[in-house]
């Protein structure tokens, strides 16, 4: 069959099978399956697929159809301008997580800062990312950050393996110290001068709103952090405020559900500041020790 036919088919299969933008998802495992771009799809329309070819695309969509999600079918999602590998032991980066990043370059001074406070962070800065997952942020800020010292911790060894192969691959092994930890366990007192972390913050109350795809394929222990969506922030706040030097900064990602509870658990601490998403959701609370 020719590639646009293909296409064409491929398109309605995932319709049928009430698969969220169909064209998108039908051109993204098609590139995935041909190793090509978006631009050869529509350069070669008449393209002829081969046997193989037509199989492997079917059984991507045959995946994608009983709700894999397309990051895990093709291994890979973009974060940060930069192509990482994911795999079903961690949470799918997603485009909210860049405003963590976000956060952190203004108050390290790189970005111009939309509040009238800069911090002014040390030029080499001790930075823990906890729950590091793909290693998305840690990546980021390795990337953005030449001079900062960066360590990234998981309770998950599968996740942590993940997070050092795109270490590996954008070069960025020698920057990032990671290691399996609960939280900040074995960093030392007043040692760090800013802690990032998107931990888990979904609460089991709260399961029937996650999409079924979430539910279903991302790792729970990834997503949900106890009945409330607070638990695992409640053990972060005081854990972080002793890993802190005087001064430094916490900045979380968080949800709407939550952010009148992290900025109660946060009372004790400066300049807090929860920013929203472009959905203005509230979506990352800052503080300072
Ligand atoms: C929401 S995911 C975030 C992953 C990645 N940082 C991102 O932004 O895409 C939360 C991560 O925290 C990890 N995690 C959950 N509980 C933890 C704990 N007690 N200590 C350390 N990491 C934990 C999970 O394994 C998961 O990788």
């Amino acid at each position: 069959m020719q590639l646009k036919q293909t296409l064409a088919s491929a398109i309605t299969r995932l319709g049928a099978d009430h698969v969220p933008s169909p064209r998108l998802n039908a051109e993204l495992l098609l590139m995935f399956t041909l190793d090509c771009d978006r631009a050869y799809l529509y350069a070669h329309p008449e393209h002829k697929l081969a046997l193989d070819e037509q199989s492997r695309y079917d059984a991507a969509l045959a995946e994608r159809g009983r709700g894999v999600p397309t990051q895990y079918i093709t291994g890979h999602q973009e974060f940060w301008g930069m192509d990482l590998i994911v795999s079903p032991a961690v949470l799918i980066p997603r485009p909210e997580t860049e405003h963590v990043v976000e956060a952190v370059l203004e108050l390290a001074g790189v970005k111009k800062t939309s509040g009238p406070k800069v911090f002014p962070l040390p030029s080499s800065l001790r930075i823990a990312d906890v729950g590091t997952g793909s290693g998305c942020i840690a990546l980021a800020l390795a990337k953005e950050l030449p001079h900062a010292e960066i360590r990234a911790s998981d309770i998950s060894a599968a996740a942590l393996e993940v997070a050092r192969a795109n270490a590996a691959r954008h070069q960025l092994e020698s920057r990032i110290q990671f290691h399996q930890a609960d939280l900040l366990a074995g960093f030392e007192n007043n040692s760090v001068d800013l802690i990032v972390s998107n931990p888990p913050y979904v609460g089991e109350s709260e399961e029937d709103q996650v999409q079924l795809e979430v539910r279903k394929f991302e790792p729970r222990s990834a997503v949900f952090a106890g009945p409330t969506g607070i638990e695992v922030i409640k053990r972060l706040i005081p854990q972080a405020r002793v890993a802190l030097r005087p001064g430094g900064w916490l900045v979380m990602e968080i949800s709407g559900t939550i952010s009148e509870k992290v900025r109660h658990l946060l009372q004790d601490w400066n300049d807090v500041r929860i920013r929203p998403d472009l959905q203005s959701i509230p979506r990352v609370a800052q503080a300072q020790k």
